[in-house]
This record gives structure tokens, sequence and C-alpha cells, in this order.
């Protein structure tokens, strides 16, 4: 029999309770978090939003107590009662609500439970798919709580940055035409004009930079972008991005604006003092000290060129990769001499994973280098090698030949996975950097044409808007592009927008758009450039990514209420999932049999 509550109402939550309301009678709600039968006392700890609360409850209140019997774990329930002070040998300093009880009066059973699925007060985890079936009872866990609350206290706290910044918060379409931002589009088919299609966005892109052309000087957005992409522990289908836009402003405001909110949100949100304004670094020098664009730089192991240094070398391997164009390139392992075999193979394979040949190992001695292809190099070699990579005796080389792509891809991979491997990475740190002066463009090798490195909204840098039209220079066009990256994520993307109609024509010339093509899927918008648009940036900090970092979650799951699994799929409503032959008819189309 459940209980009905008459007028009572809450006056307290749960986590909130402590000495100071020593006495009060209060009445609290929530779930059964834990019921224990002790010395003929039920204790319940109940938990809500905001914490946990221990109600005893005594024998002599007979009526309570035997309802108090039957509760379970999860059972809803309402108690009213005394707040009291825990006798000495009882306070639990894990609880934020220790020193306090609740010795109940009354006793409220507010709704039951079928067993559950998954359990909420163990240590010991159901296995993800499990959990994100039930998400509702898997949100019940403090751990996911705190996180979505703290991702609630990140937004407030962005927009309140940023109002007084001076920005409008203003919505953008969800169903519009195609944004690309290199991911296949999510589309969405017209019931009323048969044949034609809604894409949902990939990010406002399009429509910030209208609102600018608009005249709103100042556009932010809590805006929720979707992409068919292949998924990874930092990739959702779909996702969120504090989008951000503004006029007249140069890449330095921006980067002073996205700094000062860093600053705010750490101080705020963890109590860190970040220091800036963050280094930067240009996309040139992060590929060549750290072989992505996205360096974690809380560990060093930078690469050492060796090229120069082994370009007369006989060993086979290395004058291969040199004849054909490409590099050699080393991380120094500090004192990893000692690897085993089989730890060097474990790199190997890393390797490999990568799309790497493989690694050549050197020991550094006392007296030069030892085994792995010491035996290939001349005793000057060897000096030069120990040199250029700085290394000292007991640390282990590992050396990578191959294209310039392909030895940074290997050795950013094997850096990030020696750095856990050796626990190189400090806690609790959190190392910031600007990427600038991006490649305007990179090349599709396989369909031979130029691609937008990032977007195809960008401006390139001044000095280089002429080489739009000397065919042989398009790969060393710079754009005004900015990444922002923290402990090795790409937190935020950004650029100093194209305003000048003549320019942006010329890129999507470049990018080998047909004019009946350009029309159709731009045409709007490059209108709407010959209109007085002004010049325009911004930036947008993926908000999933900040959580991320800010909670040191794992997994993008754990920091959105409800995502999607690997496959896309939602396991709770099992989105996506069929639908009608109706609806298949409504929309005008049929399955291909
Ligand atoms: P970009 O495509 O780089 O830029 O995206 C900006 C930021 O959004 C986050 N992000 C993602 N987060 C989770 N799952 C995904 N699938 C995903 N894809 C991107 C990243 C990334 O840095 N319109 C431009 C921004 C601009 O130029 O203003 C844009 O969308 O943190």
């Amino acid at each position: 029999m459940l209980d009905n509550l008459g007028t009572r109402k809450r006056t307290n939550y749960c986590g909130e309770l402590k000495l100071s309301d020593l006495n009060k009678e209060v009445c609290i709600m929530g779930w059964v978090h834990k019921r224990r039968d002790l010395g003929g006392l039920i204790f319940i700890d109940v938990r809500d939003v905001k914490g946990i609360l221990q109600v005893v409850i005594h024998p002599e209140q007979t009526d309570i107590f035997n309802k108090a019997e039957k509760v379970r774990n999860e059972y809803v329930i309402a108690v009213v009662g005394t707040v009291t002070a825990r006798d000495a040998s009882n306070v639990n300093k894990n609880m934020g609500t220790g020193e306090v009880e609740l010795v109940a009066s009354d006793f409220f059973l507010l709704n039951d439970t079928l067993p559950l699925p998954i359990q909420i007060n163990e240590a010991a985890m159901a296995e993800e798919d499990l959990r994100l079936t039930y998400r509702y009872l898997d949100l019940r866990r403090a751990k996911l709580q705190n996180i979505i609350i703290t991702r609630h206290k990140i937004v407030s706290i962005m927009r309140r940055f940023l109002e007084a910044e001076g920005f409008y918060d203003i919505e953008t379409p969800i169903l519009m035409k195609s944004t690309p931002e290199g991911a296949r589009d999510y589309l969405v088919p017209s019931r009323i004009q048969p044949g034609k299609f809604y894409a949902l966005p990939q990010s406002p892109q399009i429509f910030k930079q209208l609102l600018m052309i608009a005249g709103f000087d100042r556009y932010y957005q809590i805006a929720r972008c979707f992409r068919d992409e292949d998924l990874r522990a930092d990739r959702q289908p779909e996702f969120t991005q504090l989008d951000i836009e503004l006029s007249f402003a140069s890449q330095e405001q921006i980067f002073d604006l996205l700094e000062r909110l860093m600053y705010w949100l750490f101080k705020e949100v963890m109590d860190i003092e970040l220091s800036i304004p963050f280094p930067r670094l240009t996309y040139t020098e992060a590929m060549n000290r750290y072989g992505c664009d996205k360096p974690d730089t809380r560990f060093a192991l930078e690469l050492c060129d060796l090229s120069t240094t082994v370009a007369n070398s006989s060993f086979q391997v290395f004058c291969a990769a040199l004849q054909s164009g490409g590099v050699v390139k080393a991380i120094c392992i500090p004192k990893a001499a000692e690897f085993s075999r089989k730890q060097q193979d474990e790199l190997i394979d890393v390797a490999k994973h990568l799309g790497g040949k493989g690694i050549a190992f050197a020991k550094v001695a006392e007296a030069g280098l030892e085994a792995g292809i010491s035996k290939f190099l001349s005793p000057e070699e060897a000096q030069a090698i120990i040199q250029a990579c700085d290394a000292k005796p007991g640390d282990l080389i590992a050396i990578a030949a191959d294209t310039y792509n392909t030895v940074s891809k290997v050795l950013a991979g094997l850096r990030n996975h020696i750095a856990a491997k050796l626990n190189l990475i400090p806690a609790n740190s959190y190392n910031f950097c600007w990427i600038t002066d991006f490649p305007l463009f990179n090349r599709d090798e396989e369909n031979n044409r130029w691609e937008p490195a990032h977007h195809m909204f960008t401006l390139p840098k001044e000095e280089h808007i002429p080489y739009l039209d000397m065919p042989d220079k398009i790969g060393e066009i710079q754009g005004q592009l900015y990444d922002l990256v923290c402990n090795g994520m790409e937190l935020s993307s950004g650029s100093i927008r194209c305003h000048r109609y003549d320019v942006q024509r010329k890129i999507f010339q470049v990018l080998g758009f047909e004019e009946e093509d350009l029309k159709a899927r731009f045409g709007f918008f490059l209108d709407a450039l010959k209109y007085g648009t002004p010049p325009h940036g911004g930036i947008a900090p993926g908000l999933d990514r900040m959580v991320m970092i800010m909670t040191g979650a794992d997994s993008i799951r754990d920091v959105i209420a409800f995502p999607k699994t690997l496959k896309a799929t939602d396991l709770m409503s099992q989105a996506p999932s069929e639908v009608d032959p109706i609806q298949w008819k409504e929309l005008h189309l049929a399955p291909i049999k």
C-alpha cells in the first residue's frame, strides 16, 4: 500500500542537513539508498539529488517501524523527523551529512520498485550496455549526477560570461541546408516536398556568419550539432558546441576572450587558476615537435629529426625512406634501455597499428649506442644520433623512417602510449595551447583535389591571398585558423572568416565546385557576402569535451545525459528504429531491395 502525503511538503534536501540544523523538524523525500537493521533499530540511507542522509527508526514507533522493515533499495519514501547529532563513534567523515542523522517520527512510502537491473549503490558497475539500456537508473549514481550537474554549472558560467561581454544568445535552424564541416550529414526527408531533404546542422557555421552580416555583432549559442561520422571515445553523433562569432574582432581578441572564459570556468568550477595567456604553437612547429596538431604538452618526449644526422647512413631502412623523400625521426625514451624484448615488441605493434612499418631501437650506453640497430651504424653516426636526441646513458631511442606523415602519426601515437605506460603524465594538470597558422587546404591525393583543411569559410593570411590564383602555391596557403588544445584533446576550433566575396569565390574555385553546384549549395550565402559583410571571426569550443576535461571523465558518454553507443544507437529507446511502411510512403521513400 502506498501512502498519501496529504499536505506534507519537503522542507529540506537530504544532502544539505548539518549540525547547524540540530533539533529542527524536517521532511525529506528521496530514494532508499541502503537499509540496515541493526540492534533492533532500522537505519535507512535516503538519497536525493543533493546527497545522502541517514534516517534512524526506533522500534517504539511501531507503525513506521513495520513500514520501514518492508522497504527495499530504490523505494521512494518521505520521512519526517528531528535532526540529531550522531554519537562520536558513528560520525561518518566520508559523508557530507555524516555528523547528523534524522530520527523518524513519520514515514511515507511513496513508491516501490521492481527488482533493479543494475545496482545504484555498488562500487562494481554493470556492463556499459546494460547501464545505457537503463540510463535513467545509471544516472541515479552520484558520479554521473555530479558530472551532469557540473555540466550545468559550466554552461551557466559560459552564459553569464558571454552575456557580460555583450553577446546575444540566438537560435539557428535545426532543419536546414547542409553546412559542411567534413562529416556526413544526417538527412531528414521532406513530406511536403517529395524527394527533398533537410540536413541537420553539422554546426551553425553559415547561420552565425549570416548573423554577423545581419549586424548582431556578437553571437553565442549552446548549439547542438549532428555529424554522421565514425565514433570514438571523444566523439558523439550529436554533440554540443559553445558556438561563438563576433564582428570587427581580430584573432588576438578572440584568443583573449577564450582565455578569460577558460580562466573563469576553471576558477569557478574547480578552483584552479589557469595561467593565461596560453602558449602558442604554429601548426608546422606542432607537427615537427609532436607529430600532431593536438599535442599533449603535459610531458616532453618530443620528436627529434635525424634525417640530416643519418643522411649518409648505409642502414637500408633509413636510406630507403630518405631517398623517397621521407624522414627519419626519433623519440628518446628516458630510462628505458632495460625495456624487455616484449616491451619493445609492444611499441612496434602500436607503430604498425598506426600505419607504420615498425620501429628501430637502440639503447644508449656510456660508450655509445648498443643493441638493436646499433650494429648498422658507425660510431660517429651513433654519437650524432645521441647528440641530436639529447639522450643520456640508460635511455632508449625509438626511431621511425617513412614519409613525413606516417612518421608523424606513428611517433605521435607512440608518444602518448609511452607517456601513459611510464606514468609521465602529471595528475590534475591542464596544459592548454593554441595551434595557429594551419594550411587552408589539404591535398586529397586519392581524388586528386584540394579539400578544406578545416572549413571553407576561412580567410587566408593576407599575404597568401594572391596564391589563390597560383595553382602551384595552393598547398602553401595558410588560413587564419586556430585550434585550442588541452591535454592532447582538440577543445575548440575557429577562424577569421572570409568576409570578401571575391576571395570566398576563389576558395570555392580551388575546391573545384562547378558553378551550378555552387549556386545550388551556397548561392544564398555567396549572395549575402555581397551586401556589406563586416570582417568577422569566431570559435566553437566542444562542450562535451570541455566537461570531459573538467570532470576527468574518460568517455564522452559519461558527460551526456542520454548518449549514443559507438554504433550511434540509443540503447534505451532503441533509436534508430524501423518505421511504419506508411511513414516511408508519406515521405516518398522506398527501401532499396
Ligand atoms: P569543428 O568541426 O572543429 O569546428 O568543431 C568544433 C569543436 O566541436 C567539438 N566536436 C565534437 N565533439 C564531440 N563529438 C563530435 N563528433 C565532435 N566534432 C567536433 C570539438 C571541436 O573542437 N564551425 C566550426 C567552428 C568555428 O570555426 O567557429 C566547427 O564546427 O571540441
